[in-house]
């Protein structure tokens, strides 16, 4: 469906959601792919993602009361709140993300001596949930925008994105990184974002459309424990680096530790945190290795490092599954095919393939039908185009 049909749609299920005639303001903001730089934003390191068309859509209407309910097309249940008393902690629930965020710009308005006013706000969109994609990002960095825009804050994409950063981990509780708010609120069309997380410094990077694809394929596999896992390996890089900063005084975060630091006194470290520190410290080399790939125009070479990180988040850093293995595995033997990864957090979700343009039916025909052979069902295999970043769409 086009955007536009997709705009459409989403207003005509908000009226049907909320009732009333006046057509509500439609944001959009899109999700994202890491192609390099695989669990290095909470290490310091550097990273590249970069956004794909498909996303959130966050309907707002004001209401006359001060009250915000929270709605969705994703999930039936409701969330309803008072503006004035917002809850503190939250709920283990979906509209935890759009309560975290709005708490935090509520507070961006006060500074500024503005208020919010009620809202009516529903959410939908065309991104799989919890598959690696960055569901999670693209609804806060939206309603950020949103929010923005309804309250006519005038914030900047900075503040929004950083905004979204605070909800998710001081709200939701998720210890992530920089990259999924950066990669989503920053995103710019036919361009690989390079971000360094240690400095926050970027630049945009040309990924032609033209010449290559990116193939998403989802193994389906959910984990309900990812969070737990995902927050463990940030504990486990943190005990690494506290244990070798011993050895390299000068380091102020994991991506800094040098290869002879690693090399002399990894056996210091427990044999799981050690494979940790180890991935990070490759992934560092290879990520920059990706990029002079890039800036050489070499899609392959930059395809090879991310079959590279994919071995070392299977064996060092333990977060791959053998449906992610399998689709690695099946992408890479296939010609026109670049590179292939796992890509998010891992646990499950989705494997991302760099390809040439003309090559998408062959490797769609090839991923589903060794998964098939593998797993006896079929997997979700998508190509999706770049995507401008977060804006405000007429509904026509
Ligand atoms: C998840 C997190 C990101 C990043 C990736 C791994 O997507 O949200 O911050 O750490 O995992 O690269």
């Amino acid at each position: 469906m086009t955007e536009a049909g997709l705009v459409a749609r989403h207003s005509r299920e908000f009226l049907a959601s909320f009732g009333g005639r006046a057509s509500p303001r439609i944001f959009f903001a899109p999700g994202r792919v890491n192609l390099m730089g695989a669990h290095l934003d909470y290490n310091g390191g550097p990273v590249m993602p970069t956004a794909i068309d498909r996303g959130t859509f966050v309907a707002v209407r004001p209401r006359m009361d001060a009250r915000v309910v929270l709605a969705s097309t994703l999930d039936g249940t409701r969330g309803e709140f008072d503006l004035g008393s917002l809850p503190e902690s939250r709920a283990g629930r979906w509209t935890d993300y759009p309560v975290g965020v709005l708490r935090e710009i509520l507070l961006l308005a006060e500074a500024q001596g503005a208020r919010g006013v009620g809202l009516d706000i529903l959410f939908g969109g065309n991104l799989p949930v919890g598959a690696g994609l960055s569901s999670s990002a693209s609804i806060c960095v939206g309603t950020a925008f949103a929010l923005d825009a309804v309250f006519g804050l005038g914030l900047s994409r900075l503040e929004l994105v950083n905004a979204a950063l605070r909800a998710e981990r001081g709200f939701v509780g998720v210890q992530c990184g920089i990259m999924d708010p950066y990669a989503v609120g920053l995103a710019r069309e036919g361009a690989l974002l390079w971000l360094d997380c240690k400095d926050r410094t970027s630049e945009y990077l040309p990924l032609d459309h033209d010449r290559v694809t990116i193939g998403v394929a989802d193994t389906g596999v959910r984990r309900e424990l990812a969070q737990g896992a995902f927050n463990e390996r940030v504990g486990q890089c943190r005990a690494a680096f506290e244990a070798l900063r011993r050895h390299q005084p000068d380091a102020t975060c994991l991506r800094d530790i040098r290869f002879e630091t690693l090399a002399a006194h990894g056996d210091e470290l427990e044999p799981p945190i050690a494979r940790r520190a180890q991935h990070v410290i490759h992934e560092v080399a290879r990520t920059f290795s990706a990029r002079d790939a890039l800036r050489r125009g070499d899609a392959h070479g930059f395809g090879a490092e991310m079959v590279r990180t994919h071995e070392s988040l299977r064996e060092l850093f333990e977060v791959s599954v053998p449906e992610l293995d399998v689709l690695v595995a099946s992408a890479v033997a296939t010609p026109g095919v670049h590179g292939a990864r796992l890509t998010g957090a891992g646990f499950g979700g989705c494997a991302v393939v760099l390809l040439e343009r003309g090559a998408e039916a062959e490797v769609a025909d090839r991923l589903m039908r060794d998964f098939e052979r593998a797993f006896g069902r079929a997997p979700v295999v998508e190509f999706f185009g770049g995507d401008a970043g977060p804006r405000e769409i007429e509904v026509v």
